[in-house]
């Protein structure tokens, strides 16, 4: 337990968890979910979201990282023998989401360079659909790789399993530190020209304007919750890794905030740079905000250039700048992701870090290819709704209920927590997880549920969704509970009692 990899620094663990909370979700993944959820409605939930589950989780899972010092799969059986399934069952939902994350830097990659030339031309939405991801005419057909996303999918693993294969100071630590100062950089450009666009007002009265009427629909207040759960990196794995990568004398609670508040400054910025930029189209277009907005997954790839597009200068830059802080912020957290199924792979199998990486990521790259066919953006689409509703978020409900509920470890990770932390949590904290969280994500999860049934997910037929989003969602837990039947090569049991 004593060779355990460290990080070299505070700031290095602070980047590395704000790089791996910063990410896709952030910029790619909040315009979609808050304009499919009702605009500016979807403010409130995502706030309660945050405030009483987001935050309190963090610390949570900082504290369970810290104290047991394993991967997802370690910690979790140190803190209780039956809890290790839930440490693979995060994991595997970590497994699923990297093998469609890393497609969708590989088309901001290729956006990147497209950006130089404007190439999408005037029709931004055709060229996404026809040229960049040639996507078959229904969803269901796969129809064979696309060449061009293949190749820029390569170069992202490639990269990623690199920086991995060099460890967590040396490799993750390293990387975090020039790409995170360099995408906070670029990213405050880019909103700064974007709200003082013409029209950006109107935009964010859009953004800011809550509307009611949505607060008790249950898939809301899930997609808010998911959201959350996503761009924070909690619920699974990540942040149990990555704080078990901490020195023993650490701060947790302070690092939670930090990090809490770094991610949500971040979404809030992109969700005002989104708007208003929306704002702004909107008013070239003579249209209301409303109908210049498209929902769906190709949202960035679609909106974003015809924005660009409008720019009244600067078109090229700007549109590089969008598309590279997309790469970086994706790239930061996708080894997050990775670094989950490396760590509990090495943790529980006694293998080096090299194999690990040549296993896990192997496989999570060929799985990737699936994403990278003609029908892979329907896929996607598919498996991302479920793996966030009935993965992430339930994951991090399950997670709440047993620690605080069945194993009743809240004051003792509380505890642990506070001894060593400049900032103390109180009575709030064990009341946001212990009451709160399971009762109000608990009563929308069941809404979601009988919505989910009522009517299938994006009016994709049946097949698709029992395959890419229920199996997926079903098959994670199954392999969840299959590899906590599997025996510890390492000698994780005996430094059990050590921890504890
Ligand atoms: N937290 C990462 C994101 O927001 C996974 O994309």
């Amino acid at each position: 337990m004593e060779d355990r990899q460290q990080w070299g620094s505070r700031y290095g663990f602070i980047l590395a968890a704000v790089g791996s909370a910063i990410g896709l979700g952030n910029i790619w993944r909040f315009p979609a979910v808050a304009y499919e959820n009702g605009g500016g409605a979807f403010f409130i939930p995502y706030l309660v979201a945050l405030l009483t589950a987001g935050i309190p989780l963090l610390i949570l899972e900082f504290t369970l990282g810290h104290k047991y010092r394993g991967s997802a799969p370690l910690s979790y059986f140190r803190l209780h023998k039956n809890a290790e399934w839930l440490g693979w069952w995060q994991v595997f939902v970590a497994f699923v989401i990297s093998t469609y994350y890393a497609v969708i830097i590989a088309w901001a990659l290729k956006y990147s360079i497209y950006s130089l030339n404007l190439t999408w031309g005037d029709k931004p939405s055709d060229f996404f659909y026809g040229e960049v991801l040639q996507l078959s005419a229904k969803p269901g057909e796969v129809g064979g790789l696309v060449p061009g996303v293949v190749i820029a999918l390569l170069i992202v693993w490639v990269v990623t399993l690199l920086v991995l294969y060099k460890g967590v100071s040396k490799g993750i630590e390293r990387f975090n530190k020039i790409f995170i100062p360099a995408l906070v950089i670029m990213f405050l450009l880019i909103v700064i020209r974007a709200v003082t666009l013409e029209g950006a007002g109107q935009g964010l009265n859009t953004f800011f304007s809550p509307d009611w009427s949505m607060i008790n629909n249950g898939k809301v207040w899930v997609a808010a919750y998911g959201q959350i759960f996503f761009s924070l990196s909690i619920a699974f794995a990540i942040m149990v890794t990555y704080s078990s990568y901490l020195p023993k004398k650490s701060d947790i609670n302070n690092n939670a905030f930090i990090t809490g508040f770094a991610n949500s400054g971040f979404e809030l910025l992109a969700g005002i740079g989104v708007f208003a930029a929306l704002g702004f189209m909107a008013m070239q277009q003579g249209l209301p905000v409303a109908e210049v907005v498209k929902g769906g997954i190709g949202l960035a790839f679609e909106v974003f250039p015809a924005i660009i597009n409008e720019f009244p200068g600067g078109n090229a830059f700007f549109g590089t700048m969008f598309f590279l802080t997309l790469v970086f912020a994706g790239m930061t957290s996708l080894i997050s992701i990775v670094e989950t199924y490396v760590a509990a792979l090495q943790d529980k199998f006694g293998i080096s870090r090299t194999k690990a990486v040549l296993m896990g990521g192997g496989v999570a790259s060929v799985i990737s290819l699936l994403f990278a066919t003609k029908g892979g953006l329907y896929m996607l689409d598919i498996t991302d709704y479920f793996i966030n509703n009935f993965g992430i978020t339930l994951a991090g409900l399950v997670e709440v209920v047993l620690i605080a509920w069945f194993f009743k470890q809240m004051k003792g990770l509380q505890d642990h927590a506070n001894v060593i932390s400049d900032l103390r949590t109180g009575l709030w904290w064990k009341i946001c997880l212990g009451v709160i969280t399971p009762i109000l994500l608990g009563y929308m999860m069941f809404d979601n549920i009988k919505q989910n049934i009522a009517e299938n997910y994006g009016g994709y037929p049946t097949g698709l969704v029992v395959t890419y989003g229920l199996a997926v969602a079903i098959g994670v837990i199954v392999l969840g509970f299959l590899l906590s039947l599997v025996k510890w090569k390492t000698n994780a049991v005996q430094e059990k009692r050590e921890v504890s």
